[in-house]
């Protein structure tokens, strides 16, 4: 049993934020953020706006595309680090879309996300009994901004993006090929930990138990920017040559290198190093900054619609961030 790609869809949020606009509130400029890292603006979710709504917009968009039913979905993966649920986002998702036949559950691998429910899809493919899967990647980074590091402040946007997996036969396999990896040792350059110790029952000098104050929260986004440069430019290329070796491919078959958009400089360095030209590169990280979890699918989604992947196009996919977590996929289209 094999399984292909047969739609996709995405949807951001209404408020662009221009890098000017954060150079208002932190010492920076557009041009050193331009230049830094590529990224000009991003999507902040606003007003009535929720993650679980793009997520729901970008889902529509695929199964249309597909031309399958709602009632039709297996499956729905969520794939994100910020649900508006701190149980999961995927059941109320798959409620609000109508899919009724499926059940629902999240992932989280921060901007690995995705990848890996891409792949966690093909399993229960292979495994038999699933016929179309939703993978949704989501996310809301800027719930965990702190909005006066200009470290950090100035790479994130808010979207998501999807994609129906469908079970065909093997000859048709458009999942060629997988390579993931994760390293906790990581954790130390990029993270937004609980605060736990403020949530903990204690006791006093009594022996008495002290509850804690009825609060729960993380800290905002904590990151070693330089650390997880290092980290990603060592680490994609290699993950990417063991999806192809996995698929029996070379760089050379690559019609298109879809990464994780998190820095122009690290997406032309993980070309650079696979020797594939600037031409076959995917990226819309201009317009959105990092959108975590739903960065590939919203760049697929833009590359697909506008029409420069086309059917039969050989794409190497590749998630990296927290965790750490990394991986790659090479997909048919
Ligand atoms: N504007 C102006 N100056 C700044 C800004 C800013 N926004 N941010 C930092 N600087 C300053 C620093 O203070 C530093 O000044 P100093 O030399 O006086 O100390 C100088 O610029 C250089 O700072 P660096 O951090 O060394 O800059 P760098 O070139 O490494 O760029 C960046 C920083 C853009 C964050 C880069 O390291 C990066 O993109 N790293 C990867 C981040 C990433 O990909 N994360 C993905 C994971 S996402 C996830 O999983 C949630």
């Amino acid at each position: 049993m094999g399984s292909k790609l047969v739609g996709c869809g995405s949807a951001v949020p209404k408020l662009l934020v221009s890098n000017d606009d954060l150079a208002q509130i932190v010492e920076t400029s557009d041009e050193w953020i331009s230049v830094r890292t590529g990224i000009h603006n991003r999507r902040v979710l606003t007003g009535n706006e929720t993650l679980n709504g793009l997520a729901v917009d970008a889902a529509k968009g695929a199964l249309d595309m597909a031309q399958v039913d709602a009632d039709d979905v297996d499956l729905v993966i969520m794939c994100t680090s910020t649900p508006e649920d701190l149980f999961g986002g995927g059941a109320r998702v798959q409620s609000d879309l109508g899919c009724k036949n499926a059940w629902a559950f999240d992932i989280t691998a921060a901007c690995s996300g995705f990848v890996v429910g891409l792949i966690t899809a093909t399993r229960f493919i292979k495994g038999g009994g699933y016929q179309n899967i939703l993978v949704i990647g989501a996310d809301a980074l800027s719930r965990y901004v702190d909005w006066t590091d200009r470290g950090t402040c100035i790479l994130f946007g808010d979207a998501a993006g999807a994609v129906l997996v469908q079970a065909c036969s093997g000859d048709e396999d458009g999942m060629l090929g997988f390579d993931l990896h994760s390293d906790g040792q990581g954790q130390r350059h990029l993270n937004a930990i609980a605060k736990d110790e403020e949530n903990k029952l204690t006791s006093n000098t009594n022996g008495a138990l002290v509850f804690p104050p009825r609060k729960s929260s993380y800290s905002c986004i904590q990151m070693n920017g330089k650390e997880v440069f290092r980290f990603a430019v060592r680490c994609v290329p290699q993950s990417i040559e063991a999806a192809l070796e996995d698929a029996g491919l070379t760089s050379s078959s690559i019609d298109w290198l879809l990464l994780h958009q998190a820095n122009q400089r690290i997406i032309d360095a993980v070309a650079t190093r696979l020797q594939i030209p600037s031409e076959k590169v995917v990226s819309n990280l201009a317009n959105y900054g990092n959108t975590s979890a739903a960065s590939i699918p919203l760049a697929l989604d833009e590359a697909v619609r506008g029409g420069k992947v086309k059917i039969g196009d050989t794409i190497a996919a590749a998630g990296f961030g927290a965790g750490l977590t990394w991986g790659s996929t090479i997909i048919r289209w």
